[in-house]
Formats: C-alpha cells, sequence, structure tokens
C-alpha cells in the first residue's frame, strides 16, 4: 500500500522521530562522502502552481543526491484542473515517475492527487499545510538544542499554513509552541485543537494569544513567516497596516532567552515581519533552516521510495 505525506498529523509521534532520525543519518552521510544511493533509477514529478526557490531546489538536489532524478513542471505546463483534470494527471504520472511532490493552491487539490495516483504524494506546500517546512524546522531545532522536548518555540505573525505544521510538528514531539497572531488571524481553530488532542500524549502545551511579548517571553526559539502568503496578494496593503506589532525585531528578540534562535522558513519581506538585524545577527538560524530542507526530504523520499 502506497503512503503519502500530505501533513505531519498524519503520522505517529514514532514515525515524525524515524524520519528525523533518518535525516540526522543521511545528513551526516552527505558530509562524509559515504552516500548511498538508494533512489537509483526513480524519478519524482515536481508539480508548482505556485514560485519556489527551496522547495524546487532542495527536492531536485535530493533526489539527484540519492541517486534519482527530477522532473520540472511549471505552473504553465500542467495547469492542473484547467487542462486536464486532477485525477487524470495523477494516473498518467503515476505511469511515468515513482513519486510526485505538488505545490498547489488548493489543499483539496493534492489530496485529490494523493487519492488517484498509485505512487507516495508529497505536498510541497498548500494553503493549508507546509509539513516539508514543518520536518525541516523540527531537524533545525532538534541539531541546535539537542532535544525537542520542552523546548518553547514562540510563533509570531499570521496563523498561517506554515505555523499549522508547526503546530502539529510540536504536538508530535513535545515542543511547547505559543503562537501570537493579530485578532482575526489566528490557526485554523481545528488545527489547535486537533494538535492539542495530540500534544496529551507527548507532554507538549499548545496555546495561542495575540500578544507577541507574553509568546516571546521565556523563548528558546522565535519563529515569524511573512505577513502574506502566496494567494493573498490583494490582501497585502491591509496586512502591512496590521501586522508591524508583529515584526520580530531587536526589541522583541530581546525579551526572550539571550541564546534565542531566531527562524523564518523564507523568503522573507525585510523590515517587514523581520529587521535585516535579526536576520542577519547573531540569533539568526534562517540559513541552516534552509539548508535542512534539503535532508529532510531527502528521508521523506527515502522512506517513502523504499522497497
Ligand atoms: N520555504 C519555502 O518553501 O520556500 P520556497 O517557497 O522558495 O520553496
Ligand atoms: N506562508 C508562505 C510560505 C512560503 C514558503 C506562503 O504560503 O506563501
Amino acid at each position: 500500500m502506497k503512503r503519502d505525506f500530505l501533513s505531519l498529523a498524519d503520522l505517529t509521534p514514532a514515525q515524525v522521530r524515524g524520519l528525523l532520525a533518518l535525516a540526522l543519518k543521511l545528513k551526516a552521510e552527505w558530509a562524509s562522502g559515504k552516500n548511498a544511493a538508494p533512489l537509483a533509477g526513480k524519478t519524482l514529478a515536481m508539480i508548482f502552481q505556485k514560485p519556489s526557490l527551496r522547495t524546487r531546489v532542495s527536492f531536485d538536489v535530493g533526489m539527484a543526491q540519492l541517486g534519482g532524478r527530477a522532473v520540472y513542471l511549471s505552473p504553465d505546463e500542467i495547469r492542473l484542473g484547467e487542462r486536464e483534470s486532477i485525477p487524470d494527471v495523477a494516473r498518467v504520472l503515476s505511469r511515468y515517475v515513482d513519486a510526485i511532490m505538488a505545490r498547489v493552491f488548493t489543499h483539496d487539490h493534492v489530496v485529490e492527487l494523493a487519492r488517484w495516483a498509485t505512487v507516495p504524494v508529497i505536498n510541497g506546500l498548500s494553503d493549508f499545510n507546509h509539513p516539508c517546512q514543518g520536518l525541516a524546522d523540527l531537524l533545525t531545532v532538534l541539531e541546535k538544542k539537542g532535544t525537542l522536548y520542552g523546548v518553547k518555540l514562540a510563533y509570531v505573525g499570521d496563523g498561517n499554513n506554515v505555523l499549522h505544521s508547526l503546530l502539529f510538528g510540536a504536538a508530535q514531539t513535545g515542543m511547547h509552541l505559543v503562537a501570537a497572531t493579530p485578532k482575526g488571524y489566528e490557526p485554523l481553530d481545528q488545527v489547535v485543537k486537533q494538535a492539542q488532542a495530540l500534544a496529551a500524549e507527548t507532554g507538549a502545551l499548545i496555546y495561542i494569544t495575540h500578544d507577541p511579548r507574553e509568546a516571546v517571553r521565556g523563548a528558546d526559539v522565535i519563529y515569524t513567516d511573512t505577513w502574506t502568503s502566496m494567494g493573498q496578494e490583494a490582501e497585502a496593503a491591509q496586512r502591512r497596516q496590521i501586522f508591524p506589532p508583529y515584526q520580530v525585531n531587536a526589541e522583541l528578540v530581546s525579551l526572550a532567552k539571550a541564546e534565542v534562535g531566531v527562524m523564518h522558513c523564507l523568503p522573507a519581506h525585510r523590515g517587514e515581519e523581520i529587521t535585516d538585524e535579526i536576520a542577519d545577527g547573531p540569533h539568526s538560524w534562517l540559513f541552516d533552516q534552509a539548508e535542512n530542507r534539503l535532508h529532510a526530504q531527502k528521508a521523506i523520499l527515502a522512506d517513502l521510495l523504499k522497497g
């Protein structure tokens, strides 16, 4: 039976820990030059309905490092659901490739792809969540802090797809997550409730507030993301009015633990959700975090495609 990677909530805590351990192993192997090629002869199709730097390059390079290859399909090529129906795209691609990664607007579209594909489907970001980012973020905190259990992460900004995956990731691993968002921009209630239910089993504390200063107090990690996600461009001007109190700047960072790390999934809108001083300063984990997309996704690919 094929498996997909659509949400961190679909996994068990043990499966999340297993993927993190595999990512660390593959990262160490690649660094030491002792790289196996478990995906020799395998092909990944990459469907993009939105732009990308990290997701596109890290999946492409990841497949190559594992001995396989990737085929990039731009938004203009497939026009998912317009030129061709999603079930037809899924069934055709399944005859050519061994896995499909898709970045879509509507989460239901990646779910529908997975329903019809006979090969594993990986969610490369939807309007609902960003599980590859979430796994890379867990990997980054694990490397930096030596554990996830009991670490306090404060998310400051929009209650978006990236926060949804962080909520599931924290709940799965016993990491505490406090999110501060403006009123009306909270994460979906159903996600918070599901994360809190999972958290009851792992010891994670999940808490939502509107006060960024309260959220970052005592935090080991501060995380932010763009105020306007892809697909919400029409709201950008309004969001620029509402979100400034949620900027991650030197003053906010000074309220957290002295050794706090700062994360951002990128792309960053410098001067909006994060200042240059913080993005480029001693607290920044931004580029280690971006690198970990590669290692986390190699683990996802190797796990889904293992014989
Ligand atoms: N963080 C992330 O997914 O980046 P891209 O949009 O560049 O892929
Ligand atoms: N929340 C952002 C993440 C980009 C990687 C978006 O969806 O545009």
